[in-house]
């Protein structure tokens, strides 16, 4: 993947300057991890993924894969599980995907280390975009969380941290802005309650916000998508496949012939996934598996054609009928 292309800078890029203006600010955690002086040079892919572009990146020069991998049940409960779980990630990068998403209290506290794990004993960490995210109440306490994750993910800088649950934001936010540009890249507040769309109100101070949007729940589609799309944040999409809920829903019917294609598809794990990719406010989707086939699978997903206005109301409705 190339973050340097010749397409003219998005309304919302960070130009270099402010962005190191605003790491000149940055202590505390800061002080344990280096300044950042350049994104990474991600190399150019061949894996047909689709690419979208940050927003608010260096120039608007960097582009994620469609497809990305939550890792919300990886632990290490026993050394075929974390041996099971490695390649997930491996099968990820490999086939061109980047985002790989976690946070701190996932399965019990262990699945950041057992990406940061995998990403050592493989040498992919610089293939990868690092998300992760904390919930604590003091400052502290959130400096204490980032510091860990940079430990445990045996990175110097996390790619993308967010505010989990929106937990103690007027606290934490500071945090993270204090420390984007040295230990963090980009910063975010997740959110998948009810709750969720008043991530809205914190658009003008985020990278990348993340909440829960499905073919089978798309309230999103309201307020939350279109004002991500006009402020110019980036958006990674949990629970894509609706937590195995939408998938139980349509267990024994077969995928639909329009959509195996029009649409490339051949599953209905596919066609939940491109309902979400076709949004054109969405950044990256990240499902979850524990499986490397469904890895596989789920990255095809990301590649031929991305359905349109007209294909997603299509999609929805086998969700609506179901
Ligand atoms: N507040 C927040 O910030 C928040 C909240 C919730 C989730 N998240 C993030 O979003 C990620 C995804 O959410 P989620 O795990 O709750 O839900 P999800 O991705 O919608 O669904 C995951 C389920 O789908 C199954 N699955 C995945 N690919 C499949 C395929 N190709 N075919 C059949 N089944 C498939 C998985 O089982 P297998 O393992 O068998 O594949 C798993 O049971 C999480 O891992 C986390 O990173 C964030």
């Amino acid at each position: 993947m190339a973050p340097i292309s010749k397409e003219p800078r998005p309304a919302h890029a960070v130009t270099r300057a402010a962005f190191l203006k605003g790491a000149a600010t940055a202590v505390a955690v800061a002080a344990a991890a280096p300044l950042v002086k350049a994104m990474p040079a991600f190399a150019a892919e061949a894996s047909g993924l689709a690419l979208r572009t940050v927003p608010k990146s260096f120039e608007g020069h960097v582009k994620l894969p469609v497809i990305g991998l939550g890792t919300r049940s990886m632990s290490k409960t026993d050394a075929k599980a974390v041996a099971g779980q490695a390649q997930v990630i491996t099968t990820l990068l490999d086939g061109g995907g980047k985002v790989i998403d976690t946070a701190a209290n996932y399965t019990g506290g262990d699945s950041e280390e057992v990406i940061g794990d995998a990403l050592a004993a493989t040498g992919k960490r610089g293939m990868a975009f690092i998300a992760s995210k904390y919930a604590e109440q003091t400052k502290a306490a959130g400096e204490a969380s980032i510091l860990n994750s940079l430990k445990v993910l045996r990175t110097n800088i996390v790619d993308l941290m967010f505010i989990h649950n929106m937990v103690a934001i007027d606290t934490q936010l500071p945090v993270l802005e204090e420390n984007k540009g040295r230990a963090l890249r980009y910063i975010g507040i997740s959110d998948t309650s009810d709750r969720q769309d008043e991530l809205e109100k914190y658009l003008d101070r985020l990278d990348f916000i993340e909440f829960a949007y499905a073919a089978d729940m798309r309230g999103a589609e309201k307020r939350l998508l279109p004002a991500a799309k006009d402020k110019g944040v980036a958006v990674l999409v949990a629970l894509p496949l609706g937590r195995g809920r939408a998938l139980q829903a349509v267990k024994g019917k077969q995928v639909p012939e329009w959509a195996k294609k029009e649409l490339g598809v051949e599953t209905h794990a596919q066609l939940l996934l491109k309902f979400v990719i076709g949004h054109p406010a969405v950044t990256v989707a990240i499902p979850s598996t524990l499986d490397p086939k469904h890895m596989q699978e789920n990255l095809a997903a990301g590649r031929g054609p991305i359905p349109d206005e007209k294909q997603r109301a299509k999609i929805a409705a086998i969700w609506e009928g179901a």
